[in-house]
């Protein structure tokens, strides 16, 4: 794949998203990232209409301006604007990086709200960062999250909650580890946007299928 007249752009992008995400231990730390970008390359190579330039840097700078890594949205959304002016994207690439990523996140879909239709760009960005969210990384993540987070791992006496909200999904007071699969990463794979992203995601799904059998009948002494 040539990218060589956005080479420039991209590695400032990275470089930008490097320093803003380093520190992170929720899960959302560059080595993300870079993987949802990997994923990216991997759609774009599939799905054609999509703006490469746009996509990736989006890919790039999804999380740099979440509630969960900066206290002032507005000020992180500024400063990306600037960034991305003196890096030479022009103000239409510049809205629509900014629209895809403050309303691509999962917890954007919850609260009942209808979500706002995210152009190819953003479909493409959306099914990368689920794609790293499911399957072998997937368990490894939320497995990570949910220690950092002091959640147990399982509890049979705990059921999977149904319906959640912005508020329900982040009070992680009663929340097990396992329960996850089934109230966010199972649902993941019929919620990608593209074919490509949906064949890939049928696989990972096998992978955590496979996994929370095996857990169960470890779990129960049956295996
Ligand atoms: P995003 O909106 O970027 O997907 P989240 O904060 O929802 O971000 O999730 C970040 C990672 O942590 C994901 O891999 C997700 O599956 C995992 N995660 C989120 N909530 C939980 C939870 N309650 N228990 C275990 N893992 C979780
Ligand atoms: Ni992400």
């Amino acid at each position: 794949m040539a990218y060589l007249e956005t080479d420039a752009q991209l590695e400032a992008v990275r470089q930008f998203t490097k320093e803003r995400m380093a520190d992170d231990e929720t899960g959302h730390g560059f080595d993300h990232i870079q993987r949802v970008v990997n994923n990216v390359k991997l759609l774009l190579a599939r799905e054609t209409g999509a703006n490469q330039l746009v996509t990736i840097s989006a890919a790039y700078l999804h999380d740099v301006t979440d509630d969960k890594l900066v206290e002032d949205v507005t000020a992180a959304t500024n400063e990306l604007k600037s960034f991305l002016t003196n890096t030479g994207f022009d103000d239409d690439q510049i809205d629509e990086i900014v629209f895809v990523i403050e309303n691509m996140s999962f917890s954007k879909s919850l609260n009942g709200g209808t979500p706002k239709a995210l152009p190819i760009e953003g479909q493409l960005v959306q099914d990368a960062d689920r794609l790293d969210a499911i399957g072998a990384i997937g368990i490894a993540r939320a497995i990570y999250f949910g220690g950092h987070f002091g959640e147990k791992i399982y509890d049979p006496e705990i059921a999977p909650r149904e319906v959640m909200t912005k508020a329900d999904y982040r009070d992680l007071s009663n929340e097990t580890i396992i329960n996850h699969f089934y109230e966010k990463l199972l649902k993941l794979k019929d919620r990608m946007n593209t074919k490509a992203a949906k064949e890939i995601a049928a696989g990972r799904q096998q992978t955590m299928l496979q996994f929370l059998d095996d857990f169960k009948a470890e779990w129960q002494g049956t295996k």
